[in-house]
């Protein structure tokens, strides 16, 4: 059984679709560590009209990354509740390397889990995804699909179209891919830190088991 109870985080990396939110409430149960997605906490501030959603959505729509400060920011403010002191799982954070610096400098990372799943697979699963927008559970029409009695209430994101996706395949190869070989480089010089590479192409069962083997050598 996996232990830890150190402060430390662990960050899950991928590209968008790989999974990770799918993945996230596991390795939560299984570490203990509350997830927070960055996505997540945007869909919020837009849903609310608060001026942070107001100024994210025009990136979100666009498939582009929303500026480093206004992440930053967000972050900031999440880690300093209280179930956030014993360290959290980031789901779909630090995406640029910009990122990860601040972070560094908020919380110690003991763990990067590095879902990877090539790009023709990523687009039949953000474009058949739908959210349960009660529970927030995620589902596919075809990997994962939902009891018959909530099908009618399930919801497409907006930015789940194969338009969308492909901006959102260009940024994650421009600016969030780089940060695989920074977090390898620092694996090399940081004993405290471990950098796991999980092939995500299996079933949502398979993957799960792939992580937590992982998480428990
Ligand atoms: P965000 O919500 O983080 O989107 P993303 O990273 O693009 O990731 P996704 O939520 O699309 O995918 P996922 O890996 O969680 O996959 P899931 O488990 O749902 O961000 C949205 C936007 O917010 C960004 O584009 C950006 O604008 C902004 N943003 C967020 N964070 C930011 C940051 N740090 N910096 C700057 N901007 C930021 O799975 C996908 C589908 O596949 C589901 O239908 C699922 O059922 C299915 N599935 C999952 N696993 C499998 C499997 N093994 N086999 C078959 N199907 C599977």
């Amino acid at each position: 059984m996996y232990r830890d109870s150190s402060t430390s985080s662990i960050v899950l990396f991928g590209p968008p679709g790989a999974g990770k939110g799918t993945q996230a409430g596991n390795i939560s149960r299984v570490t203990g560590k509350p997830q927070v997605s960055t996505g997540d906490m945007l869909r919020a501030a837009v849903k609310e009209g608060s001026q942070l959603g107001i100024e994210a959505k025009e990136y979100m729509d666009a498939g582009l990354l929303v500026p480093d400060k206004i992440i930053i920011g967000l972050i900031s403010e999440r880690m300093a509740q209280d179930d956030a002191s014993q360290g959290v799982l980031f789901d779909g954070f630090p995406r640029t390397i910009a990122q990860a610096e601040e972070l560094s400098e908020i919380t110690e990372i003991s763990m990067v889990i590095m879902i990877l799943v090539p790009d023709e697979e990523i687009v039949e699963r953000i474009v058949g995804r739908r959210m349960d927008p009660e529970t927030g559970q995620i589902y596919h029409v075809k990997f994962n699909p939902a009891p018959l009695d909530i099908a009618s209430r399930l919801v497409q994101r907006k930015d789940d179209t194969e338009d969308t996706v492909r901006s959102r395949l260009n940024a994650y190869h421009s600016q969030t891919k780089p940060l695989s070989n920074w977090y390898k480089e620092n694996e090399t010089v940081n004993s405290a830190l471990r950098v796991i590479s999980i092939d995500g192409r299996g079933s949502i069962e398979q993957v799960s088991a792939l992580i937590e083997k992982e998480l428990e050598s």
